[in-house]
């Protein structure tokens, strides 16, 4: 029966024609006779319990649909490969870093942060750009974004953060005044998330296509060599396309015309046979420097810039095949930060710490149990080999050999004894980089991450006067939408520790007759702000 499956790209089974005389069948695989009437007791009377086609058939569509992804449920996933261009195992051993030409298999999905899963393509927000790359030791998943810094220091403060960007529980949608009062009373409150805002008040925040944007691991991670030495690294995704974006009035006009206008881009180029590409480059630097940089490196809502540590290109990645099964595929992919390989390790930046839990414990929920690797869009493509059994649609279970460890079964096929089951190596496995951790168990950020104005006004004035107007009229126009006027205020207080012009510019668009002091004392608690 299985080779007659076919496959989809992912690899889930599909279901095609094999000719004009299929005959239509449950799930179970029993041929249909109707499939038009329920089976009733009589022409005119009441429809039976009885009728097992139609009850299969209903209870599959009433359940048909999963739980959205709580952020970034707007998302279109395309098949790819990436190139290795050139080797670096003076920073990293892992296999996908360093056999130049080697193509490893990759899939990756954009996506918009806030909006539902039918909300328009072009609204002013952040892009997803996640990447699985299946290589020969595992799955690993760069889950990044199209802007290089991030909104908050501390993972703690997400829930809070999406709360305050997505629909109020009351009305359910997020354009009414609230919601607009809700962002930016959070934002106005969490200074950190200035130099972000900068970005999405930007012209770089709206793509005119996935095809044309950036991406960004965001986080300082670390590559590990065959000595055990670590650097840290910041990943970059450069698109070969170039970079495009639309101004918000374009993006009106489209998001009305053509809601699907991104996913509708990325499928027409992609079936015409213009395959998009991004170059992978890393910035990688030592300890050394990480001391001597101005901001910490471990803080998410900061950039390395590229004058100081350039980005060297060390392959390619090309997008070439649009999925088959867009639920299968698309909807059931599961990146999660904590997918790394050997050769590669985290940092003790403080968000990502918190990512490392926060997607493995969502996805339990939106897949259904603790077996979605099991998914062939999920599965890696390596051998995989573990005790693991059972659970909510487990497809494959250790089998002929031992399932638990230690124990006493042979190695040796040959003997009568079981084989004993894999065994963990100290050689080629994961070890964690030995990074020495000390210190107090405590709830404050240390003072290397309070900076919360300088890179902001550095992105502000890297910016021609054109950009310039267009931040102007976002924010003005944003926070024209905000109802409460200390909250207005607020915001124009930050801005005046970014750029006086462009405070002055928004406090006269949103008509504020005195312009507010500077805001002082950015860490201070929040009662105080
Ligand atoms: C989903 C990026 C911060 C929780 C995603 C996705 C991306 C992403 C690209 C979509 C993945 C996909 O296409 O399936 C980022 C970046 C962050 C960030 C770049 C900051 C640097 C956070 C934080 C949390 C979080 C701080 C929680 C503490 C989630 C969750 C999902 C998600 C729960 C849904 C995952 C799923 O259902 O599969 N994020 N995120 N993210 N993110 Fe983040």
């Amino acid at each position: 029966m299985s080779d007659e499956l076919n496959l989809t790209k992912g690899g889930a089974p599909h279901q095609e024609p094999k000719g004009k005389d299929d005959i239509l069948t449950t799930a179970q695989g029993a041929p249909v006779a109707d499939n038009q009437n329920w089976l009733s007791a009589g022409p005119r009377g009441p429809q039976l319990l009885e009728d097992h086609v139609a009850r299969e058939k209903i209870f599959h569509f009433d359940h048909e649909r999963i739980p959205e992804r709580v952020v970034h449920a707007r998302g279109y996933g395309i098949h790819g490969t990436f190139e290795l261009k050139k080797a670096i195992p003076e920073y990293s051993h892992a296999a996908i870093f360093n056999n130049v030409g080697e193509k490893t298999p990759t899939f990756t999905r954009f996506s918009t942060v806030a909006g539902n899963k039918g909300s328009p393509d072009l609204a002013r927000d952040v892009r997803g750009f996640a990447t699985k790359f299946y290589t020969k030791e595992g799955n690993w998943d760069l889950v990044g974004n199209n802007i290089p810094v991030f909104f908050i220091q501390d993972a703690i403060k997400f829930p809070d953060l999406i709360h305050a960007a997505k629909p109020a529980p009351d009305r359910g949608f997020p354009q009414a005044q609230t919601a607009h009062d809700n962002f930016w009373d959070f934002i106005s409150l969490s200074p950190e998330s200035m130099h972000m805002v900068m970005w999405i008040m930007s012209d770089r925040t709206i793509p005119r296509s996935f095809r044309f944007m950036e991406g960004f691991g965001v986080h300082t991670f670390r590559l590990i060599n065959a000595k055990g030495e670590a650097k840290f690294v910041k990943f970059h995704w450069k698109p070969k396309q170039g970079l495009q974006s639309v101004i918000w009035n374009e993006a009106l006009k489209i998001n009305g015309m053509d809601p699907d206008f991104h996913r509708r881009d990325m499928w027409d180029s992609i079936e015409a046979g213009d395959f998009p590409q991004w170059d992978l480059g890393i910035q990688v630097f030592d300890e050394e420097f990480a001391e001597s940089f101005e901001f910490d490196v471990l803080d998410a809502t900061k950039i390395i810039p590229e004058e100081q540590v350039p980005v060297e290109i060390i392959g390619t990645l090309t997008l070439d095949a649009n999925v088959d099964n867009f639920f299968a595929e698309t909807e059931q992919v599961a990146f999660c930060t904590q997918n790394i390989v050997p050769g590669m390790d985290f940092s003790e930046d403080p968000l990502l710490q918190g990512r490392n839990f926060s997607y493995l414990d969502t996805q339990l929920k939106r897949l259904g149990g603790p077996n979605f690797t099991h998914i062939p869009i999920n599965a890696p493509k390596c051998p995989v080999h573990n005790f693991q059994q059972d659970g909510h649609m487990a497809m494959t279970n250790p089998k002929g050999r031992a399932n638990y460890e230690p124990n006493s079964w042979s190695g040796d096929m040959d003997d009568n004894r079981e084989p004993r089951g894999p065994r963990a190596s100290a050689e080629h496995g994961f070890t964690s980089y030995e990074a020495p951790v000390t210190g107090p168990k405590v709830r404050v950020r240390s003072e290397t991450f309070a900076d919360h104005y300088s890179q902001a006004r550095q992105f502000y004035i890297s910016q021609t006067a054109i950009e310039q107007t267009h931040m102007g009229n976002a924010l003005v126009f944003e926070l024209s939408k905000v109802e409460r006027m200390d909250i207005r205020k607020r915001m124009v207080s930050h801005l005046r520790h970014i750029d006086d012009g462009l405070a002055k510019v928004v406090a006269d668009g949103i008509g504020l007759t005195e312009m507010p002091e500077k805001i002082t004392a950015a860490r201070k608690p929040i009662d105080d702000l």
